[in-house]
């Protein structure tokens, strides 16, 4: 019998609730007509943004929504987006000679930490480190915390709307140096990033600057920004990381080697975090610096979601995309003592999305009900586990871990009450689980929840929104009893405290 034990007396600490992170970049349709509808739209909107978008979010207790890029942070001018909508610049932005779609900055900083006060997210926000100064993000910072009628930026704000501050803790300085954001060496990273940070953080406030990681698996990178701040007598508060995963194919077209495949990729996630936070630990051996994921999920051949390639890499979602978000958010709670925040790349109408959404249309991914169902992980004791259910033979890379057959990780609320979620990476066959505790009993009123489809290959599409949803069953649980797994599935198991 495959077996899940849960071990009551060994944990790793708190489920950082930002491991339930997101992200949301001005790209193709994330806003417009995404996220953003306009106030005048005849689709229901609160102060502009899509209702049903907005309820739906909320839902899932949002932490953390980084903003407003990405690349597109690179030539963005924060001073574009505040002021009356109508006067506000058209751009040509970053992702314009992909797409010739001009930036309306009808979506700016207010409009953003609204949507971040209807959600309950937390902004942060990525600021551009190449193609502006430091005093410019600096005034930006400004204008977002400083109290009203201290400076002339925070009277500015208030003139704007909001005389209250949005206190902004989260600032990431840079993304992606080492490509987009400057084509630098990680040594020219260090001492850019230090030269922008040490003008900003001459500001007051709590606040957490985020020095721009590797790319995927690359630790020379890591090693290289560490020791060259370390030499300045710096640890950084937060180190990011971005890794996607993704083959050539079409998100819901895919074979059983495609479907492995990916889900290898997406494990690759255990070796990226422990190897970044050992290169981390020989220049911050306390663990000061915080690892931030703030962007990973699939990437797959653009062109396959509703618009047909109107938007940006906008894709379709599968039950595939849902196992990775499962086996990935799994990974996470597991290294909680090590990743403190994590984005998933992004919110609507673009990669690994949530939404897929364009004028009356608005539909939830598959990928969503993984946050739906993993909800309660947020801000919970972590518990370790042992999984006894097999693993799928390696692909040949000698350091990958293996990928298990079943995918778990475990916690418990401070009201006592434990969630166990599993995901059966098998394309084809179900898998029944005897899930216990060692040190406790995984017994009381359970709820499960399991998300699956007859085909692997089914989305939620404009046609048939409701194709992939979970189904809850009640039951009184006792320690040892069986959970059924089906195949290509996502399970939440919730026992009352
Ligand atoms: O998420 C899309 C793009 O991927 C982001 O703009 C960039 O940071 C990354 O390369």
């Amino acid at each position: 019998m495959n077996t899940v034990t849960v071990l009551f007396d060994q944990s790793k600490g708190t489920i950082n609730r930002n491991i339930y992170g997101h992200f949301s970049e001005h790209i193709g349709g994330v806003f417009y007509d995404g996220l953003w509808v306009g106030e005048d739209s005849t689709v229901p909107n609160i102060r502009g943004f899509r209702k049903a978008l907005v309820e739906s979010f909320a839902r899932i207790n949002p932490p953390v929504l980084r903003w407003p890029g990405g690349c597109f942070a690179e030539t963005y001018d924060w001073r574009d987006g505040i002021g009356p909508r109508e006067k506000r610049p058209r751009r040509v932005n970053w992702w314009y000679k992909y797409d010739r779609r001009v930036e309306t900055n009808q979506v700016g900083t207010h409009e953003f930490m609204d949507f971040c006060r209807m959600t309950g997210a937390r902004p942060y926000v990525a600021a551009n480190m190449t193609g502006v100064t430091p005093l410019h993000i600096r005034n930006w910072i400004e204008y977002c915390n400083m109290p009203a009628g201290l400076t002339t930026l925070a009277d500015e704000r208030a003139a704007n709307g909001s005389p209250e501050p949005f206190n902004v803790a989260y600032w990431g300085i840079g993304n992606e140096n080492w490509g987009g954001g400057g084509r630098m060496t990680a040594e020219m990273c260090a001492r850019e990033y230090l030269r922008f940070m040490t003008v900003c953080e001459s500001l007051p406030g709590d606040m957490t600057f985020v020095a721009c990681g590797p790319s995927g698996h690359d630790v020379n990178w890591t090693r290289e920004l560490m020791r060259t701040l370390a030499a300045k007598n710096h640890i950084p508060a937060a180190l990011s990381v971005h890794y996607y995963c993704g083959t050539a194919g079409a998100p819901q077209d895919f074979t059983e080697d495609e479907w492995y495949q990916l889900l290898r990729q997406a494990n690759r996630m255990q070796n990226i975090v422990d190897d970044h936070r050992a290169v981390m630990d020989e220049f911050d051996p306390d663990r000061r610096t915080a690892m931030f994921v703030d962007e990973w999920g699939c990437w797959h051949r653009d062109g396959t979601g509703p618009s047909k390639g109107y938007n940006l890499f906008e894709q379709q979602s599968s039950m595939r995309d849902a196992v990775v978000a499962a086996l990935t958010l799994n990974i996470f709670n597991n290294r909680c003592d090590v990743v403190a925040m994590a984005n998933v790349a992004q919110l609507c109408n673009n990669l690994h999305s949530l939404y897929l959404a364009g004028g009356d249309h608005f539909v939830e991914t598959p990928n969503y009900f993984v946050y739906d169902l993993y909800k309660t992980h947020q801000g919970a004791k972590q518990l370790e586990t042992v999984c006894d259910c097999g693993a799928w033979p390696g692909d040949g890379s000698p350091a990958a871990r293996p990928l298990e057959r079943v995918s778990v990780s475990a916690s418990q609320a401070a009201d006592g009450s434990l969630t166990v979620t599993l995901a059966n990476t098998s394309m084809t066959e179900p898998v029944e689980v005897a899930l216990a505790g060692h040190g406790g009993a995984v017994a009381g009123r359970a709820t499960i929840s399991t998300l699956a489809a007859d085909d692997p290959h089914a989305c939620n599409t404009f046609e048939n929104p409701a194709a992939v949803r979970p189904a809850s069953v009640e039951r009184d649980f006792a320690d040892g009893d069986v959970v059924l797994l089906p195949p290509a599935s996502v399970t939440a198991v919730r026992v009352a405290g």
